[in-house]
Order: C-alpha cells, then structure tokens, then sequence
C-alpha cells in the first residue's frame, strides 16, 4: 500500500472507532442517508454494481471537515440504504495525482471494478487536469500507471489546462467510451468524447455539446445515459445566474438535457422542451443537490445518487467530525417529456408504524406530543386539491428557535424551504421554485431524516432537496392546512433494517 493511501486508511480507522463509542454522534447522523464516517465528503464518484454488490465512492478528505487534497473513500451495500465502509479507495501520491484523486465513475468490465477518475497534478501553484484509471476487486484498487491515461497531448486543440476532469465511463457494443468536462479556450465550457478498444490506449472523438447557450462557461460531473429510450446528459454547471422561470438558482445547478446521441460524428443533438423551448431542466429545485451520477442496475433500474449539498450552501456545525452526505439512491424514469425520481423501493421495508387521516382546512395537525420529542424518520405523503388556494404548511422543529419550515403554495404556485431559524443558517438559506403538479390532486411525498427533507411531487416529477441541522436529534412536527379544502395525509415512521 502506497504511503498516502496507508495514512489515510489509519484516519479512517480512527475516525471509525470514534463515531462507534459516541452515542451523541451516532444521534447526529442520518439513519438511512450515507453520510461520510468522519472527515469531509462531497461528490458521489464510481457508483455501479459489480459483483452483485453497489458500490459507492465518493471525494474525501478524512483529515479534516473542510475539503482537502481528495481521496476515494468507498462504501457498498446490497440494499443502497445499509452502507458498509471499505478500505479507502485511492490516495493522491504518483506523478500523475499527486494533488488530488478528482470525482470519476466506474464499470463493471466483465469482473473487473474500472474505474476512470481525474488525476490533479503540477508543480507549485500550478495545477494542471488529466484522466487516470485505476482498477480493482471491489475491495483493493491499484492504478493502472503512475502517469495519466489521457492528458492535452491526447486533445487537438488548446485549452484550460486546470479544467479538464469528471470522466465517465461506459461500454457499448465491445467500445469503452469516456467523456469529461473541459474548459475551451474561448472560455466555454464542453463535453468532449474518448474512445478505446482497449481501455488503456484512448482516442480523442469531438465536442459532443458545449456551453455556448447560457449555460455557464464550466461544467461539472458529466452524466451521458440512455433513459426509457431516451438519450439524455446529465451536467452540473458551476455559476449560473437565476432564472425563476426555468428553475435555475445563482451558482452551483445540476441540469438534464434530452435529446439524441450520434456516436459516429460524435454529437449530442438536443431536444428543446415542450413546457418552455429552452433545452436544459433542473433536475432537482431544493438548495442542496449537485454532481449527480446515475447507474443501471442489472434488475434494469436507473439509479441517481447526488451529494446533499452544494458548494455554496455548506452549513455543517463546525463542532461536527463529520460533514457530507449523499442523497436518497433514487429511481429515475422517462416520461411524458419528463424526468421523474423516486427513492428505492427498498425503502419500503423500512417503513412502519402507518397512519393515515383527513385533515380538514383550517385544521392543524401535531403529530407529536411535544415538540422536540418525535424521531426525525419518517414519510408523509399528503394528498391535495392543487386548485384550492391558500397553502399547506409543514414546520418541523425543536424548539421555538430552532425549526425549518416547508410551504406549498396553492395561490402563487410555489414550493419553498426556509432554514432561517435552524442550527447554521449561513449562505443560502430559502429556496423557492414553481410548483410542477399538473394534476387536480397534486401529491407531496415528504422524505425526513437526521439532517434532510427531500420532497418529491407527483410521483417524482419535481424533486425538492434541503438539509439543515439542529441541536436536538428528536423533533416536534406540525402540518397546517391553510388552504380551502381538506387535504389526506399518511405517515409512517422510518426504522433501520438490519436484512440485506
Ligand atoms: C464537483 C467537483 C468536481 C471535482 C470535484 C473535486 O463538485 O468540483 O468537478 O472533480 O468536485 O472534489
């Protein structure tokens, strides 16, 4: 094992046994998010099944809750909601990485674990990108060289040398594929395509989409997959400017674009979309969301697993060892023009103590004897007339002080989440976005735990996701229905299963 590696796995190990013995912490984390064990975490990196076994990387910094020179630390689970913590996975340490093992994807390549990642290197300040790959048997990886696979030499044309990363991998019809984001020289960002026989030897194919459109002059962590039939490209564009209209927030956005894939000119084509004529979508509209990777089970599923934060909206308490966590795995479909998430089935297992009831508007319902005494697991699925006006509100809290809020509003048409009163409130702390429901009865799917409310509406058409912190791992929990006809709501607390 190399020295950084050998370092890294040591912290890790004393990380581990800290969080053991501390009940207080262990009370801080989510109980069915992957949350990092310890030290700092931010993209999802190499999720895939090998072996019948999931398996998550993710950027890791183990030494400190802040980010750093980056690690793969790893993860796997059988049920993506029990995760078993691995060996880490890379270290930053030859010539080609030796400032940073940057986000990457990796393969099942017929028993062997592949993974394709972004070395950083360069000597003093100066940082220079390139694609690396490293293998492995779902527990060790070594790298396949010292030196990078794929660097400028490999690109006919001049560009950002600092920003040329995220590879993802795929293998279609005995051809392994490789995209990476790149910065152009006439300061746009694009996706440009590699090409092997072989995996090791790659050939540079073209700019299968660029920026130029308004979106943003860098992307981030691309996604090129094929959903339902559809051709599809995930990007995280860093640095947009908000767009209420199409749902684009200022800074860090995570978007999908349809459309058709032409590997022999090696071009994506884009769809422009019904609803509104623009070609990019947000993928999902809450505050924290971004770098998204999807992977196709064997059962057929597409899975998407993004990190429950951004870079602009880091509110971990600083008194915390750990800081990072990834959002719910969740099952994507194409339809009706549309991307729709849903969390894994799997979850269903976990769900019990079911309840359900009307409340009637005007009504408040506390489900909980007082507040700041309820575990902070659960469901709550409502079911409302979208065209009764007024709004339905959701206020989950500790105390007077210390509670999130997350309206929907029937009258204008929105969806937000205020974390103004809770434990960190820095950076951004509201979001709002256009209501997508469609239909009279408009479901809301409220996702809780420790740290994070997802909300998915209708079915998943439109995903909502926001974290906040409190002091008190229990909450008190009211839903009041301001709107002008009685809503339905069920509920059911999420426990831990142990089966895998
Ligand atoms: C996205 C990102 C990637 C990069 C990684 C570094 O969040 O900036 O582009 O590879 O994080 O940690």
């Amino acid at each position: 094992m190399n020295e950084n590696l050998s370092l890294a796995q040591k912290k890790q190990d004393e990380l581990l046994k800290v969080i053991e013995e501390s009940p207080e912490i262990q009370a801080q984390r989510p109980v069915f998010h992957f949350a990092t064990f310890g030290g700092w975490c931010n993209d999802p990196n190499g999720f895939s099944q090998f072996k019948n076994t999931v398996h998550l990387f993710f950027q890791y910094h183990p030494y400190s809750t802040k980010w750093g020179p980056m690690h793969w630390g790893h993860v796997t689970s059988k049920d993506m909601l029990n995760w078993k913590l691995q060996p880490v996975a890379l270290a930053p340490e030859t010539e080609g990485d030796c400032k940073g093992c940057f986000s990457g994807t990796a393969i099942d390549d017929e028993g062997i674990h592949l993974i394709a990642y972004t070395g950083v290197s360069g000597k003093g300040n100066v940082e220079v990108q390139n694609q690396c790959m490293a293998i492995g048997d779902g527990v060790i990886y070594n790298k396949i060289s010292d030196k990078p696979l794929i660097t400028a030499k490999d690109i006919p044309f001049e560009y950002n040398k600092e920003h040329f990363r995220d590879p993802k991998i795929w293998k279609k019809d005995g051809t392994y594929y490789m995209a990476c984001v790149i910065k152009q020289n006439d300061d746009n960002g694009a996706l440009i395509l590699f090409q092997s026989s072989n995996s090791r030897k790659w050939t540079y194919r073209g700019i299968l989409d660029s920026s130029k459109d308004g979106l943003s002059k860098m992307w981030e962590c691309p996604d090129v997959l094929n959903l339902d039939g559809k051709d599809m490209l995930i990007l995280s564009p860093q640095e947009m400017k908000e767009n209420y209209d199409l749902g684009f927030h200022n800074g860090n956005n995570s978007l999908y674009i349809t459309g058709s894939l032409d590997y022999k000119n090696c071009k994506f084509a884009r769809e422009t979309r019904p609803e509104n004529g623009y070609t990019a979508a947000q993928i999902d509209y809450g505050i924290d969301f971004y770098a998204p990777e999807t992977t196709k089970l064997k059962d057929g599923r597409t899975i998407m697993i993004g990190w429950m934060q951004s870079w602009e909206s880091y509110i971990t308490p600083e008194d915390y060892m750990w800081s990072g966590m990834m959002t719910i795995p969740r099952e994507l479909s194409y339809k009706n023009n549309q991307l729709y998430q849903l969390p894994i089935r799997e979850l269903e297992k976990w769900k019990c103590n079911h309840e359900n009831g009307i409340l009637s508007s005007g009504d408040m319902a506390l489900s909980t004897k007082k507040m700041g005494e309820m575990q902070r697991q659960f469901e709550y699925d409502l079911s409302i007339n979208s065209k009764a006006g007024g709004k339905v509100k959701f206020i989950l809290g500790n105390t007077e002080n210390e509670y999130v809020v997350l309206e929907i509003n029937l009258s204008e048409n929105f969806i937000s989440f205020d974390r103004t009163a809770s434990r960190t409130p820095r950076a951004v702390s509201f979001r709002k976005a256009k209501l997508k429901s469609e239909n009279d009865l408009m479901k809301v799917r409220i996702l809780c735990d420790t740290c994070s409310m997802e909300v998915f509406v209708d079915d998943g058409r439109m995903a909502f996701t926001n974290a906040f912190f409190f002091t008190n791992p229990k909450s008190g929990l009211i839903l009041i229905n301001e709107s002008s006809d009685s809503l339905e709501y069920f509920f059911c607390n999420i426990k831990k299963n142990k089966e895998r």
